[in-house]
């Protein structure tokens, strides 16, 4: 396979984009991405190209639906989308479905979806609720709810997906995950691990990081060998993973349930709290959204939630590195960059979402249902979220489960998004106040 040079890919002409320096670039990509990629936009349309110290090479957005459905039916061997998630190598391992690309990647796709569809995901729901119901009863006066949903999430992360039975066993594995996700989700303490890569002992980053993943791993061995013994059939994703079989008909290894459990942590964890926190910024700026919840209709929670994950999706581009020169929406890309689905310009386009900026759940009730290729706030294509329907019901799970609460801004103007590792969250951790 061909790989541009450095020197090929600033050569060759890209769609334009902001002339700004790297550093510039990539201060207002993290500090306030919603207005850079919304500016970059309206500058210089549909696609643009940004430089920024995330990627080595530029990166190109695309947002309309055609140029959208090309980006996400590229083959994976010419775009493949696990180079983008290299960082968490560390701690996800070499198969981890994150880091693999093409057929080992649809092998393990296969595998890992099945859990989270049909009868057997829907029976987790009660316990998700009976979760949330506890967390909120806490909520009084001034909350932090990506604070509290950080908290929520990594219950429902143990509890439901983990399997965790008792106190103890929450506990130990809640301290292990903690240690072990310290060191993948701090950036600069991530570059300091990638640069130096080998233990420096036990006290340098890269040593102490390898030791949690090793706490973590032994204990995740000893949960796996106790489930093994006594299987708790279908109430945790836990078990249904371990209830799968390959093509072959061949159980899981230890190793493999390991690496997949640690992709649903990785990928499911802040993703699913951020967009919690800002369903809760959002609703706490609409009291008659939040009447209408109250009013208990299934259909019109489910729209609060494709809303809410429209206005303000967790992950703002689904980027794919070249690794061949490649056409796309006729634009002729050189291999090295990236090009990405920008998720969030997708769904802010004003020619597909008329008052785009509006949280306005009704829009999805009225008339036709948007394209499929407008609402992209868990990606496409091989690589679609493969949790995406244990997300929505995880976030209709506590939606409903705050629906008899009061919620008001703190103050009256939205807050602005930020990058907090992976995912772009409310700037202000989505303060509300609560009334009973
Ligand atoms: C609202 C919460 C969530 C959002 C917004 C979200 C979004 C995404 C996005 C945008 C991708 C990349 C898609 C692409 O590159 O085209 C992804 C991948 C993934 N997500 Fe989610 N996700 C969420 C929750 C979850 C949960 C709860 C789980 C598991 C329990 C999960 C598991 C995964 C996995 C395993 C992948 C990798 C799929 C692959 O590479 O084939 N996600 N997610």
């Amino acid at each position: 396979m061909t790989s541009a040079t450095p020197e090929e890919v600033r050569t060759t002409a890209l769609p334009p984009g902001p002339g700004a320096p790297v550093l510039w670039q990539t201060l207002a990509w993290m500090s306030r991405p919603g207005a850079f990629l919304q500016g970059v936009h309206r500058r210089f349309g549909d696609p643009a190209t940004i430089r920024t110290y995330w990627t080595e090479e530029p990166m190109v957005l695309f947002s309309g639906p055609d140029a959208v459905r090309e980006v996400f039916a590229l083959p994976a061997a010419i775009a493949p989308a696990g180079q983008s998630w290299e960082f968490v190598r560390p701690f996800a391992g070499p198969h981890s479905i994150l880091v693999i690309d093409g057929d080992e990647h649809l092998r393990e796709r296969r595998l890992l979806q099945k859990p989270f569809h049909g009868e057997q995901m829907r029976a987790l729901a009660p316990m998700i609720g009976e979760l949330a119901r506890s967390e909120l009863a806490t909520w009084r006066g001034r909350v932090n709810t990506l604070e509290r949903m950080r908290r929520l999430t990594m219950e429902i992360m143990l509890r439901v997906i983990f399997g965790a039975r008792d106190e103890r066993e929450f506990m130990r594995l809640h301290a292990a995950v903690d240690d072990a996700l310290d060191g993948v989700r701090s950036l600069p303490r991530v570059l300091s691990m990638v640069l130096v890569m080998k233990d420096l002992g036990p006290r340098s980053p890269w040593g102490r990081f390898r030791i949690a993943v090793e706490r973590f791993d032994a204990l995740l061995y000893e949960l796996l060998a106790q489930r093994r013994r006594e299987p708790d059939d279908g109430a945790s994703v836990l078990s249904l993973l371990l209830a799968q079989r390959d093509e072959d008909g061949n159980p899981p290894t230890d190793r493999h349930l390991r690496d997949e459990l640690v992709a649903l942590l990785v990928a499911g964890h802040d993703t699913s709290a951020a967009s919690l926190a800002w369903a809760f910024e959002r609703l706490a700026r609409h009291p008659e959204v939040q009447a209408r919840l109250r009013a208990g209709d299934p259909a019109h929670l489910e729209a609060v939630v494709k809303e809410a994950l429209r206005a303000r999706p967790a992950l703002t581009i689904a980027p794919r590195r070249l690794t061949e020169p490649v056409t796309v929406a006729g634009h002729a890309l050189p291999a090295g960059v990236h090009v990405t689905a920008c998720l969030w310009l997708a769904m802010r386009r004003e020619d597909l979402w008329p008052q785009a900026s509006v949280f306005r759940p009704e829009r999805w009730l009225e008339g036709a249902p948007p394209s499929p290729l407008s609402w992209i706030p868990f990606g496409g294509g091989v690589r679609r979220c493969a949790g995406a329907p244990f997300a929505e019901m995880e976030m209709r799970e506590v939606l409903r489960a705050a629906a008899p609460l009061t919620l008001r801004p703190v103050r009256a103007e939205g807050e602005h998004a930020r990058r907090s590792a992976l995912v772009v969250t409310p700037d202000r951790g989505g303060e509300v106040l609560v009334e009973r």
